[in-house]
């Protein structure tokens, strides 16, 4: 196993094509993930390690993917802080209560995700049995800056209105909320590399909203301290952090193996500022899987000419595949990769 594309490219070892893998390669484009969802809730799906196992398969048995993402979301763990959530469709989780004052952030639980949450423990287990090496496992947590967001906000946001006050308006507040993320985030991700996670990518999906001032004081620490704690545990960390492109040193010094690039910036610009030292990952557009195949197969091409042989290039999607994506369009992505990339 460790012997896999996958986990040679995240050691910056030579590899016989590029690696791939999709965000949300386990989501609502494909048919099967469809029908199990009429049968039952998101939570549920989350919660049940059977169907969470059957969910990651799903995608791996349509394409040549080198590593299987458990399926779960980056607001299992917050809910167990004990801030619930209700899931409206077309919409996504909605907080009951949005944390907003010093007395809501008290009362957050600094929780141990294997008492909490051993339901995703559970299902990282059995698709080690189901896998049976054949592909590796990635584990993820959503970052702190992220999970305080969806916290703060109560749900998706544009503006970040809320989260930002709290930042520039009562700081100590939005510290101590970072503080006991952070804890419950070290507490999920050792979980699941116990539990058999080969590889776990850091999802800081909304941070680009910052300037690098605010990157520096109210994120890095909380990511820094992260990183550290768990760079001992030997698997290889990925680190993604959308719209930063803005950000990109400050985003490798908090740390990571591998730093997540969205499709902003050209790949071999973004790996000059991240430096010879670290892989990237990434970083097509998901909205070009809707254009030709052709186009597809000239983007992809372009992507892995700029990676330049270089060792330690994951290809992906700059951020999660599009629930209305043409699964062929996904399928020819995938193989173009491997094609183009053979050496
Ligand atoms: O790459 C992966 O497969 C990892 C799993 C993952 C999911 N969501 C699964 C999911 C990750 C990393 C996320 C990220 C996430 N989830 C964020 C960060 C922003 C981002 O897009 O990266 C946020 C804010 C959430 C909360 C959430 N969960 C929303 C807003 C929604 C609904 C809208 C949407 O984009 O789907 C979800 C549902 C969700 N999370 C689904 C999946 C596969 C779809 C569930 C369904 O309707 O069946």
């Amino acid at each position: 196993m460790e012997n896999s594309r996958f986990l040679r490219a995240c050691r910056r070892l030579p590899v016989d094509c590029t690696p791939v893998w999709m965000m949300r390669q386990a989501g609502r484009y494909l048919p099967e993930y469809r029908a199990l969802r009429e049968q039952h809730s998101f939570w549920e799906m989350c919660k049940t390690p059977e169907l969470a196992t059957e969910v990651t398969l799903q995608p791996l048995r349509r394409f040549d993917l080198d590593a299987a993402i458990i399926f779960s979301d980056i607001l299992v763990p917050v809910e167990a802080m004990g801030a619930p959530f209700e899931f409206i469709e077309s919409r996504g989780p909605v907080l009951e209560a949005p944390v907003r004052t010093a007395a809501a952030v008290e009362r957050l639980r600094v929780v141990e995700a294997r008492e909490t949450v051993p339901f995703v423990m559970e299902a990282i287990r059995l698709l080690r049995r189901e896998l049976d090496g054949r592909v590796p496992l990635i584990g993820f947590s959503g970052a702190p800056f992220t999970l305080a967001s969806y916290l703060v906000e109560g749900a998706g946001s544009k503006q970040y209105q809320h989260v930002k006050t709290m930042m520039y308006a009562a700081p100590d507040i939005f510290h101590t909320l970072m503080r006991k993320i952070t804890e419950v985030v070290i507490s999920y991700l050792d979980a699941q590399v116990e539990a058999g996670a080969q590889v776990f990518q850091l999802f800081d999906s909304w941070v680009g909203c910052l300037n690098r001032d605010d990157y520096r004081e109210y994120v890095f620490p909380y990511n820094q301290r992260i990183f550290r704690a768990l760079a001992g545990r030997g698997v290889p960390m990925i680190h993604f952090a959308n719209q930063a492109a803005t950000l990109l040193d400050l985003v490798r010094d908090a740390g990571g193996d591998i730093i997540g690039l969205d499709w902003r910036i050209d790949l071999d610009t973004a790996w000059e500022i991240v430096g010879p030292d670290r892989g990237v990952q990434g970083n097509i557009d998901p909205i070009l899987l809707f254009a030709p195949v052709e186009t597809i197969r000239n983007r992809t091409a372009r992507i892995i000419r700029q990676a330049d042989g270089r060792p330690g290039h994951i290809f992906n999607l700059g951020h999660g595949i599009l629930p209305t994506t043409p699964i062929d369009h996904a399928k020819a992505l995938i193989d173009a990769v491997h094609e183009l990339s053979a050496r």
